[in-house]
């Protein structure tokens, strides 16, 4: 990937006023794809199977949101991804929680649910939310008793490896409790970390019609405090669309964004003239800036310990993200080809 120097992208930005310093390297160039073609997806590095499948909804004429809900529920179903729907990492007590949103540019209407059990395709249950309630958040036993009451089928949503991985979670936390951990030599590998993750899959889509439409779903932040609620289903926070700008969606620490409204803020970015890399290069600075009043959350050289992955794409088609931290991927289908790229970042790794 060709790549801008610090200066140039200085110059892009140039009209918001100069950056925070940044510490990363250089900044790659956000293409503006010129494909022939004006469908688009993208998603998160785990979409890759999601920003296909949308694709093929849209060359077929379906709507961006029907694209980006067929995407996703690929991974909700997915027990090997253990950061969404089905196969999900549970919460403290080994019950896994769901959390999805679904925003649709060309009505600036909005469906979500919060931890929701049970239910292995809730960005289904955020649509219904959207289009058949006057409400735009349902969260617990009400989102379940609705997802019910739509005839979903409920389900155990934890697989044995999870339960595994929670298992050694609970058994290695405290050496003053009664829980006794196992052997590591007797685990299988996938579940001898016990780390806490924050795993989600954003999708977004803009279609021929010039039709925006995004989802974030998720189980959340493993090991979470039952009723925790992250960044995924909340309109402004996980998930954003301005049909008449763009469309935003994060992954990585819920807790970071819910204090910035970072896709809100990736979106009026954008509508001020900023690419869609730019602007979430941009919001990661901003989250770094306000981490340093939090100590326990900085390392020694005072920046953000977690991950903070952004994605952003407007509505001429042109698309971006960016990290805090260098490594990370995302899925973008720009109409031509599908494929991974690499985000832009503000930290080098160590
Ligand atoms: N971004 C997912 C979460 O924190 O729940």
């Amino acid at each position: 990937m060709k790549r801008y120097s610090r200066r140039d992208f200085l110059k892009r930005g140039g009209a918001l006023g100069a950056l925070a310093a940044a510490t990363g390297g250089p900044v790659p160039v956000f293409p503006v794809p010129d494909t022939g073609t004006p469908f688009r997806a993208v998603a998160s590095g785990n979409g890759f199977r999601a920003t296909d499948k949308a694709m093929s909804v849209l060359r077929a004429g379906g709507d961006p949101l029907d694209a980006v809900i067929a995407g996703v529920n690929i991974v909700e179903d997915d027990p090997d991804d253990m950061s969404v729907g089905y196969g999900g990492l549970p919460n403290e007590d080994g019950i896994v929680e769901l959390d999805a949103s679904v925003m649709y540019g060309p009505t600036h209407t909005a469906g979500a649910v919060a931890s929701l059990r049970n239910i292995k395709n809730p960005s289904k249950v955020a649509r219904l939310v959207m289009e058949r309630t006057d409400h735009v958040l349902l969260v617990g036993e009400g989102a379940l008793k609705f997802a019910r009451a739509h005839g979903f089928k409920e389900e155990n949503l934890l697989t044995d490896k999870a339960r595994a991985a929670w298992l050694r979670w609970k058994e290695t936390m405290s050496d003053r409790d009664n829980w006794f951990p196992p052997r590591t030599a007797d685990l299988p590998a996938e579940v001898r970390s016990v780390m806490s993750t924050h795993g989600t899959i954003n999708c977004l889509a803009l279609d021929a019609k010039g039709r925006l439409a995004g989802v974030t779903t998720t189980s959340g932040l493993s090991w979470k405090l039952a009723g925790r609620v992250g960044d995924s289903p909340i309109i402004g926070a996980g998930l954003y669309v301005d049909n008449d700008i763009g469309a935003a969606g994060s992954t990585g620490r819920g807790e970071a964004n819910l204090q910035t409204c970072a896709s809100f803020r990736i979106v009026d970015l954008m509508g001020r003239g900023l690419s869609p890399g730019s602007a979430c290069l941009k919001v990661c600075e901003a989250i770094a800036e306000k981490t340093k009043l939090v100590p326990r959350l900085c390392d020694d050289q005072g920046r953000p310990k977690f991950g903070l992955e952004f994605y952003a794409l407007n509505r001429k088609g042109e698309f971006g993200a960016a990290a805090l931290y260098e490594g990370s991927r995302y899925a973008a289908h720009d109409g031509a080809e599908n494929r991974l790229r690499e985000s832009a970042y503000l930290f080098k790794r160590g």
